[in-house]
């Protein structure tokens, strides 16, 4: 089979709105600060790049192409990332949900929306975006230490952020989602234990929780090499992951991907925690999305594509008929088993060979046999007759593991 003709049709799409009240200092997103004056022309032009997305792309009714692992397919998602969605007026807002749902019909889908709890304090907004049909919060909280907030340039306390999350509950969000970093300058064990502890107290759905990149275009990234401030070394900031992973699980939380844990039960696609992020599922299954705003990247029909990045260029290109809006990429057989293999070994329960088989074509134990065998005898990875999965191990060497298989 030709992997390029196996199009699963996509049914998930994602929304780029490239927009905060100041950049963190650890962030490098196509994000930008002080052009709220654009966010009513950027919205129209969202919706004239939503309202042209070609027909025969419309995804609808399109089979996912289940991950075998999973057995059950994906319900239909929409993520509207950022940036700071929840810094759009409400009527934009509301223009943007209207044209997505047209892309991807609302009904029994995932619709997420990304805030940050500092622009959403008191409950309206929050109350709206419900009342628009968005049944998923994800919020960025980062620490629960103020010093620590206000190093990261974050515009809220860890007061707000927890006022933020039970605002988002008392509206009836019943999905709730909370970002972390560990391993910031100056973060003791101690305090990221701490951070984990009171979330945990909070009864939250889903954590994503990462490790801090130092990104060299950061502010956070010159004050670290300059000597200014330092990061937690390697064994510290493994530690943390390790006890991250430790206490979640005792906790009731279920990892399902390396960054992510959620709430049972286990009863959501293929036995995944209910709460998980099903948009990132998508992802991590390689499915093909739509993706749409600034800077935003899509995977359809064996091509990846990037829209332009600035958000000036973006609304003069959206807004203009036959002006080039995206840059198209396509994908050889190599590429998508690399991004294949890469995505689907961050999910614990990890990539059956007859997915690989269905999504590039490849048969990995023939192609990748020794590499499979070495990981295997290193204890990174775990294989049986049907698929393969990262151990606990594993999971902290990631990346070393899927560099073998690109
Ligand atoms: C788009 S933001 C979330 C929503 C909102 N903009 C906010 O920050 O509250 C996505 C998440 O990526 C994570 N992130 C961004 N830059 C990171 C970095 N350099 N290292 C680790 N995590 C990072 C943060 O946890 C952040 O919440
Ligand atoms: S972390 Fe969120 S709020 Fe901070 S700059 Fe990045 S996108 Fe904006």
């Amino acid at each position: 089979m030709d992997w390029r003709t196996h199009s699963t049709g996509a049914r998930h799409l994602y929304i780029h709105i490239p927009f905060c009240h100041r950049r963190c200092a650890y962030c490098d997103f196509n994000t930008y600060a002080n052009m709220d004056d654009r966010m009513v022309a950027y919205s129209a032009a969202l919706v004239n790049e939503l309202s042209a997305l070609p027909p025969e792309r419309m995804p609808l009714i399109a089979p996912h192409g289940a991950h075998p692992l999973l057995r059950a397919d994906l319900p239909p998602t929409i993520f509207l990332g950022g940036g700071t969605p929840s810094m759009l007026p409400l009527a934009q807002m509301e223009q943007i949900l209207r044209a997505a749902s047209d892309v991807v019909p609302f009904a029994g889908a995932e619709i997420t929306v990304e805030c940050n709890p500092g622009t959403v304090l008191g409950k309206d907004y929050l109350r709206q975006l419900r009342a628009m049909g968005v049944n998923r919060i994800s919020m960025g909280v980062q620490s629960l230490h103020d010093p620590l907030l206000r190093m990261l340039g974050r515009i809220h306390t860890a007061a707000e952020a927890r006022a933020s999350y039970e605002d988002a509950r008392a509206v009836g969000f019943d999905s709730v989602n909370l970002d972390f970093i560990f391993g910031l300058p100056g973060q003791t064990p101690a305090d990221w234990h701490d951070t984990l502890a009171q979330a945990a107290t909070w009864d939250v759905d889903h954590f994503a929780i990462y490790s801090l990149i130092l990104e060299e275009s950061t502010p956070l990234y010159a004050q670290v090499q300059g000597g200014r401030l330092s990061v937690p070394d390697d064994d510290v900031t493994g530690a943390m992951y390790e006890h991250t992973m430790e206490f979640l699980g005792a906790a009731g939380y279920h990892q399902y991907e390396i960054s992510n844990w959620a709430r049972g039960p286990l009863d959501g696609p293929g036995g995944l925690p209910r709460h998980a992020g099903l948009h990132n599922v998508a992802y991590w299954l390689n499915a093909a999305y739509h993706a749409a705003g600034a800077g935003a990247h899509g995977h359809i029909d064996g091509q990846r594509f990037v829209d332009v990045l600035g958000v000036e260029d973006y609304i003069t290109r959206a807004g203009m008929l036959n002006t080039p809006l995206r840059e198209t990429t396509v994908l050889e057989p190599s590429d998508v088993l690399g991004e294949t293999m890469m995505m689907g070994l961050r999910l614990n329960m990890g990539i059956s060979y007859a997915h690989i088989h269905n999504r590039t074509g490849f048969d990995i134990r023939q192609t990748h046999g020794d590499v499979i065998a070495a990981s295997v005898a290193e204890g990174l990875l775990d294989a049986d007759d049907v698929g393969m999965r990262l151990t606990a191990r594993g999971r902290m060497y990631g990346n070393q593991v899927f560099q073998r298989f690109l």
